[in-house]
């Protein structure tokens, strides 16, 4: 499978990373609009993972040696990208520029075959979560949302409530600061966006709930979200308050959990009843970590808390992504 990443920031250069000595896939371009030797250094260089351990160099023709040769382009505009000279079977759209289905098929006329955005896309664009319905893929889907990493969270931990009934939900994610906000005082259409974001609590709406309506139709109407971006420069907890249909315990609670966990869901949920961190998370697979010693009960009101390392753990799901693709024979 021949992929090429377009957008090269915090999403695009992690899963370069992880790409770069995948034997099932050939990363054969990434474009973004900074300098190629920019991106050699930031591809490097990472404040959150520390230092690549490969060599990393730039040849002649802008190319990042590999095990096959990367090329560095510098595109802004992704229909004149060279995907049908490069053979390219999957854009990973990660610029978060092109998430409707006009401006990512733009890769599709530039001749790839195949788009997965890094972000839930427009509603016309179908949004599969990987671990919970990759199944409804079909050989004619050409772009792919596969979510965000709070979509990839709330899905399952929603469902598996549902299991015993779900009247409300209000759904809050602490979540790392990102490039979407400021990191000094400036003017920002959405105010608090722009305030400096290492300095301060800060909230921040989000039209989760929506996302979730689209793959959970049942939950229509039940839920809320919001995020609240925190200063650190990695990671996310998701604190769900949830009204339920009937009393449950906090052990029956967790044990749902856990059995999922270790059966249906290993590898895209985890369940710990360690005392940890959100540090301690960083570089963790999972789309969350439900962390059985923070759940609460009281009369059918329950608090969940779940962590998930937002950078990470959402990569590890598009990787999945493009295994899953491969191995289906698109
Ligand atoms: N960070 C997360 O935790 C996270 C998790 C899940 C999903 N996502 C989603 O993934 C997407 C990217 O997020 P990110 O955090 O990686 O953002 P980011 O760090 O800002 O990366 C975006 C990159 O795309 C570049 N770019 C801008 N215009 C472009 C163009 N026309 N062509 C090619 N590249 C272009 C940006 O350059 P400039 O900086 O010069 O504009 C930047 O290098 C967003 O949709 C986000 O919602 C992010």
């Amino acid at each position: 499978m021949r992929v090429a990443i377009n957008g090269m920031g915090r999403i695009g250069r992690l899963i370069f990373r992880r790409l770069f000595n995948d034997p099932a896939i050939e990363l054969v371009a990434v474009n973004d609009i900074m300098d190629p030797q920019n991106l050699l250094y930031l591809l490097k260089y990472d404040s959150v993972y520390g230092t690549f351990p490969d060599e990393l160099t730039l040849a002649a023709g802008n190319t990042i040696n590999g095990r096959c040769p990367v090329r560095v382009l510098q595109n802004p505009q992704p229909v004149t990208l060279p995907w049908k000279e490069l053979e390219v079977d999957v854009v990973i759209e990660s610029s978060g520029r092109f998430s409707s289905r006009v401006a990512a098929g733009e890769h599709l006329l530039a001749g790839a075959r195949k788009v997965l955005l890094s972000t839930t896309g427009s509603d016309d664009i179908p949004l599969m979560i990987y671990g919970f319905n990759q199944a409804g893929i079909s050989k004619d889907t050409d772009i792919i949302s596969p979510g965000g990493c709070m979509t990839n969270c709330s899905v399952h931990l929603l469902y598996i409530l549902n299991a015993i009934g779900i009247e409300t939900a209000q759904l809050h994610f602490l979540h790392s600061y990102t490039s979407r906000q400021e990191l000094v005082d400036a003017p920002h259409k959405e105010y608090r966006r722009g305030r400096a974001a290492a300095e301060s609590i800060i909230p921040v709406p989000i039209d989760l709930h929506h996302s979730l309506e689209r793959v959970m139709p049942g939950l229509k109407g039940k839920l809320l979200s919001l995020s609240t971006r925190i200063p650190v420069a990695n990671g996310a907890m998701a604190d769900f308050t949830v009204q339920l249909s009937r009393e449950a315990s906090v052990q029956e609670i967790n044990k749902l959990f856990r059995v999922a966990a270790a059966g249906e869901y290993k590898g895209i949920l985890d369940y710990t009843d360690e005392e940890l961190v959100s540090l301690d998370y960083k570089g963790n697979t999972h789309s969350c970590v439900v962390d059985g010693s923070l759940t609460s009960v009281v009369g059918r009101h329950l608090k969940l808390i779940a962590w998930f390392d937002n950078e990470y753990g959402f990569t590890s799901r598009m990787i999945d992504w493009l295994h899953y693709w491969k191995a289906s024979g698109f």
